[in-house]
């Protein structure tokens, strides 16, 4: 049950880490792994105000990574307030050096810098070390050019490196510890355990954090935000809009409207299934706009794939933009489904540290003179933390484990010029294999699988007859962050069915093939 004032109560004292981000491509992973020991953590900027730090009340500080360099002039610094808490405080890599700058050590840039893994004697039985014995050595992630070459009066080396001899420090007397490399990195061996040992051990953290209270945040922080006006939210059938329009439902209820775009370019029975669960089952606000006609009128002649991807893009954007437009004068904001790694693939978007590697993509492109206000409930989560909330809040199973579909459709999936025959082949195709693959037990084993149809005719026999028509690529890929692939090694018995489900299902298929092209140099999709 959803109570305002026991959260308020609650977030007021639950235990919690603060991130201060120096803009770190992996600040946002510190701020992830402290939330996965079940205790909160909030990520602000270096340069915050004391007043926004001293409300926060963490019962620790992490001092994250950072591009700069200390040895220049003008770089970030750690502002007094965090010392003036009073309370355990971590630095790591940027974080370590302004630390023993600070504390009037000094910071060397060095000749070789260390990027990659490296190994880390232990030297002494630090609590950050606890469960690591002194003297053995441990597997780390190291980025960085600077290193400190003297430690600050008043502090320790507790770990060293081939390269640099003060590879993780700590105070004397207070709780202020330091590590050269990164604990939150995968590659960092026993990383948790040392920010369990911070978090937990140091800080005394009581892990109280779970995604009911992350939902109940968010919640109490739309409501905050919107108060009782009316929310537009344009709703792609994919995870992160529909755990959007879920959280959105949940704290606006009936001022929350949905807007689905049926570009026709869509995996079969799409925009019914979405009408089904999202106005049938779940009751939302949901207007369907049916703009097939004008999709394929668009496309109409066009064969050259970037063409096709903008005409689309441009079509989308202003079929939104007028649906918008009819609610314009009651609507004051437009949520959006961007999750983190949409964003910016730097750090803590409020950090001017951050170095923008990836630009936002929104849903529908936002119209300079649409004066609506952005809500972005999910900006500071990764995909598996949306799934959790999506699964938490109700969203099916099917929905949450989907493969990616990417913004322009079938329209990459369709080589050279569009039409809606060949979209309705392609559907049934689709459907097909996802089918079989579901059946199979295969669907999860795969990162993304589905059909595209060539710009090609072959000759087939069916029967006593020659049948001259269309060819059906399968792929299937498998991969982690969609920016390498393989092709995944379907078994030839299940691609056997599958081929001749399509070809004698589907009259107008003759011949199906399978890609077995990996990325790079092929692309997961065909076009
Ligand atoms: P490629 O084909 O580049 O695809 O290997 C990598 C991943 O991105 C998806 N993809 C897109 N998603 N708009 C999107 O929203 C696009 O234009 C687009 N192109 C590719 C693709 O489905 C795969 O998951």
């Amino acid at each position: 049950m959803i109570n305002s004032d026991n959260l308020s109560r609650e977030k007021k004292y639950i235990d919690k880490i603060l991130v201060l981000d120096f803009g770190s491509q992996y600040t946002q992973l510190i701020a992830r792994r402290i939330r996965e020991l079940n205790v909160y953590s909030e990520i602000l900027p270096w340069d915050i105000s004391a007043e926004r730090i001293k409300s926060l009340n963490p019962r620790g500080v992490i001092l994250s990574g950072g591009p700069e360099s200390v040895t220049e002039s003008n770089t970030p610094r750690i502002p007094n307030t965090i010392f003036e808490l009073d309370v355990p405080v971590l630095g790591i890599c940027y974080g370590m050096q302004t630390l023993a700058e600070q504390f009037g050590g000094q910071v060397t840039s060095s000749k070789n810098k260390e990027f990659g893994h490296t190994k880390i004697v232990i030297q002494s039985s630090s609590l950050l070390f606890d469960g690591f014995i002194a003297g053995s050595e441990a597997d780390v992630w190291m980025s960085h050019g600077d290193h400190v070459s003297t430690l600050p009066d008043e502090f320790n080396s507790i770990a060293s490196t081939s390269s640099a001899p003060i590879a993780a420090m700590e105070h004397n007397t207070k709780p202020i510890y330091a590590l050269q490399f990164h604990p939150e990195v995968t590659h960092t061996e026993k990383g948790n355990e040392i920010l369990n040992n911070f978090t937990c051990k140091i800080c005394k953290c009581a892990t109280q954090w779970k995604i009911e209270n992350l939902i109940e945040q968010k919640i109490h922080e739309i409501k905050e935000t919107v108060g009782d006006q009316k929310v537009l939210l344009g709703l792609s059938g994919g995870v992160d809009s529909s755990v959007t329009a879920m959280l959105l439902d949940k704290s606006i209820g009936k001022n929350l409207i949905c807007v689905f775009v049926d570009n026709g370019l869509l995996r079969k029975n799409e925009a019914k299934d979405v009408e089904k669960l999202f106005k049938d089952k779940m009751d939302l606000n949901l207007l369907i706009v049916d703009a097939k006609k004008i999709f394929y009128r668009h496309l109409k002649g066009v064969s050259d794939p970037e063409q096709k991807r903008k005409i689309i893009g441009r079509t989308f954007i202003d079929i939104f933009d007028n649906e918008a437009a009819k609610l314009k004068d009651d609507v004051n904001f437009l949520a959006q489904g961007t999750i983190y790694p949409d964003i910016i693939e730097s750090s803590g978007s409020e950090s001017k540290e951050a170095r923008v590697i990836k630009s936002h993509h929104n849903v529908g492109g936002l119209p300079d003179d649409m004066k609506m206000e952005l809500v972005e409930p999910l900006r500071d989560l990764f995909k598996d933390e949306v799934r959790k909330m999506g699964s938490e809040l109700g969203l099916p199973l099917d929905m949450l484990n989907r493969h990616p579909f990417p913004g322009p459709g079938l329209g990459v999936r369709i080589v050279g010029e569009i039409s809606e025959k060949k979209v309705l082949i392609l559907q049934n195709a689709d459907a097909i294999f996802i089918e079989e693959l579901i059946k199979a037990g295969l669907y999860d084993q795969v990162s993304q699988a589905f059909c595209a149809f060539l710009p090609i005719k072959s000759v087939g026999v069916v029967g006593d007859e020659r049948r001259y028509a269309h060819v059906i690529a399968i792929r299937a890929v498998e991969t982690v962050d969609f920016m390498t692939a393989t092709w995944a090694r379907l078994p030839y018995d299940f691609l056997a069915h599958v081929s001749s489900r399509i070809v004698n299902e589907l009259e107008n298929v003759s011949r199906v093939v399978y890609d077995i092209s990996s990325k790079p140099p092929a692309t997961i999709e065909w076009e």
